[in-house]
Parts: C-alpha cells; sequence; structure tokens
C-alpha cells in the first residue's frame, strides 16, 4: 500500500468542505499517479452517477446505475480492475486514450455513494497494491462524504 498517498489524503481531507477536499484528491492523485489520462469521481444523485470534482479530458456528466464499468462497480458495490476496457462490455468511452481503468466504489454505512475512476493509456496499469491503495482512500472519502 502507498502509505505516503493515503496520509497525503487524510491531510486533504481535513478540509471540511466535501467539494474543495474532492477536488485536491483528484488533484494530488493526478499528480501522484504515474501513466494516467483520467482520475475524478462520480457521485450518486436522482437515481445516476454524475460527474464530480476531476482532472483529465472532458468527461461524460451521466452515467446510469449499470451501465460501463463505473455503473457496474456502483451496482455492484464491487471494485473493478479491467486490464483492458476493449473487452469490457459496455464500456463507455469518455477518453480514447483509456485502455485500462481502475473504478472503486464509495461506500459509506454499507451504501454505495459513488465511485473513484482512474484510467490509463496503458493497458494492464493497475496492481493489486493499487486496488489496496484506493480502496482505503475511497474509504475514507465514503466516510467524510456522509458526515
Ligand atoms: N469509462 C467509464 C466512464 C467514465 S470515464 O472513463 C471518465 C465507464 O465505462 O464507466
Amino acid at each position: 500500500m502507498n502509505k505516503i498517498l493515503i496520509e497525503q489524503v487524510k491531510e486533504i481531507l481535513q478540509e471540511e468542505d466535501s467539494l474543495a477536499a474532492l477536488c485536491n484528491t483528484s488533484a494530488l492523485l493526478n499528480q501522484s499517479l504515474v501513466d494516467i489520462n483520467w482520475v475524478g469521481f462520480y457521485l450518486y444523485k436522482n437515481n445516476q452517477l454524475v460527474l464530480g470534482p476531476f482532472q483529465g479530458k472532458v468527461a461524460c456528466t451521466r452515467i446510469p446505475v449499470g451501465k460501463g464499468v463505473c455503473g457496474t462497480s456502483f451496482e455492484n458495490k464491487l471494485l473493478l480492475n479491467i486490464d483492458n476496457v476493449h473487452e469490457f462490455p459496455g464500456h463507455i468511452v469518455c477518453d480514447s486514450d483509456s485502455k485500462s481503468e481502475l473504478v472503486v466504489p464509495l461506500i459509506a454505512k454499507n451504501k454505495a455513494i459513488g465511485v473513484l475512476d482512474i484510467d490509463s493509456p496503458s493497458y494492464k496499469r493497475f496492481s493489486l497494491d493499487d486496488e489496496e491503495t484506493m480502496s482505503e482512500i475511497a474509504k475514507m472519502i465514503a466516510e467524510k462524504l456522509v458526515d
């Protein structure tokens, strides 16, 4: 696990305003992770996932629950580490550079409230260590958002 990154996110989450904290978290992840082209949040609102703070190219603003990697991760409350997005049925293309994708649901009090989404321009970019680090970060963020 990347303990330094987790500590840095913890620091950022000291900010009382959730929107400001999410903005800086996406910026921190963008400047800390190598070989990624998009990182950010989709948050659950009115039965859909709606684009939240992110870094990267302009992205789709709304994702139906159960659709794409994000909607599937959210619906099943499951982390999805997709080595090749072109092989994922229903993958939603926001940035055509994306080749692999890690999506971690934000779960607090057993309820999914959104996802953390990270895209890479390389196949098989995300390791088990990335999964563990991002799960820890997603947990801290979810707890903050339901506070
Ligand atoms: N590829 C995602 C959509 C979001 S973008 O990657 C930023 C998906 O299939 O859900």
